[in-house]
């Protein structure tokens, strides 16, 4: 028996799967091959629901069942204006966990998930926001720390971790940010996580249908390259997403001090000013990803970019990182095992 069973004993339990490796959501890539990748290979896919029309959901959600009989969960934004009607979909095909992301849902939400049938996965970017969640009846966190990909947090996951999984026990708690070894996962299980999750890793992943020249550049990047959204001047703010630093990134810091010109300018007003800054990347992700304009495009990737260094199969992946945690235990305790690599092969 692996030490990992007895470590993430409870985060396997609460997803139903064979190990507690959570693939996060990530739009546009995390769609039915991806997310039946990785719950076949005995992680747990989730889709990315992201702007998907209620009926679009619904299409996803059923090639996703007709690929994987394993559990899954659906990450739903939201701000999303049909949130309603997207649990709706979610319940009506029995999916067993939805993810609400992007700031704390409404109590009715909870309900409305909860009700149905479905188990509830909140994000808690700080240790007050987790227990609101625990109150409302999260049955579990991701403390996802600022080295993650996409939308961020302030604080990274060192600190998350430090904050929150010493003192958050009645719900298992998944860590997320950074994370592209397995020893970084076998450390903070032993610090009190049930699990983790990582986006980064499977973008790139065979199954994963990024373009390739979005997985190229996943390849070819270091840490430092993922960068976060620079915002150029305190009246407009700009959402902070981490990504990699292209010609996109630096349009971008033009575009901010053109419009602040044209609103000192009198030609905007501020609202106008504000919807101009962020309307900047609107499709930005989809260009990259799909259509593989990685120098326009928003190539969004955490800091863990840098331990991507091949196009592997996800359960290559997860077995490295299973290989990689267990490898390190053993190190530590004396005992001999096959090194990492090896055991991936
Ligand atoms: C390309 C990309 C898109 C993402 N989109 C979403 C999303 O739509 N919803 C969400 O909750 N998180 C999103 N994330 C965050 C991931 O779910 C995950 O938490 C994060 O990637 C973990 O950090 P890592 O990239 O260092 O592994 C995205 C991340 C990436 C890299």
């Amino acid at each position: 028996m692996s030490v990992l069973d007895h470590l993430w004993a409870r985060g396997c339990a609460f997803l139903g799967t064979r190990t507690a490796i959570m693939g996060g959501a990530m739009s546009w890539v995390s769609e039915r091959h991806l997310v039946s990748a990785i719950s076949n290979a005995g992680g747990f896919g989730v889709i990315a629901c992201g702007s998907m029309t209620p009926a679009l959901l619904d299409a996803e959600i059923a090639a996703t069942q007709a690929l994987t009989d394993k559990p899954f969960g659906v990450n739903l934004i939201t701000m999303h204006p049909q949130l309603d009607e997207l649990i709706g979909v979610c319940v009506a095909h029995k999916v067993s966990h939805v993810v609400l992301a992007g700031g704390v849902p409404t109590a009715s939400a909870v309900r409305a998930v909860k009700d149905g049938g479905a188990r509830l996965i909140g994000f808690a970017p700080a240790l007050v926001l987790a227990k609101r969640l625990i109150r409302i009846g999260a049955d579990a966190l991701v403390i996802e720390g600022s080295e993650a990909g996409g939308h961020i947090g302030p604080v990274s996951l060192a600190v998350l971790a430090q904050e929150i999984l010493p003192t958050v026990r009645e719900v298992p708690v998944f860590v997320a940010g950074g994370i592209g070894r397995g020893e970084a996962i076998l450390a903070f299980l032993e610090m009190g996580a049930s699990g983790a999750q990582l986006g980064t890793r499977f973008a790139a992943a065979t199954e994963s249908i990024a373009h390739p020249r979005f997985k190229q550049a996943f390849i070819r990047a270091n840490a430092r390259d993922a960068v976060p959204s620079v915002q150029l001047d305190a009246q407009f703010p700009v959402i902070p997403v981490r990504g990699l630093a292209n010609d996109g990134t630096r349009r971008f810091l033009a575009h901010q001090a053109e419009t602040l010109r044209r609103f000192q300018a009198g030609e905007f007003d501020r609202e106008a000013a504000q919807l101009s800054i962020e309307h900047f990347w609107a499709g930005a992700l989809r260009r990259a990803v799909i259509d593989g304009d990685v120098e326009q495009g928003s190539v969004m990737a955490g800091q863990s970019v840098g331990m991507v260094t091949a196009i592997q199969p996800v359960a290559v992946i997860i077995a490295e990182l299973i290989a990689q945690a267990e490898a390190a235990h053993a190190a530590r305790s004396g005992a001999c095992v096959p090194d990492a690599a090896s055991a991936a092969a």
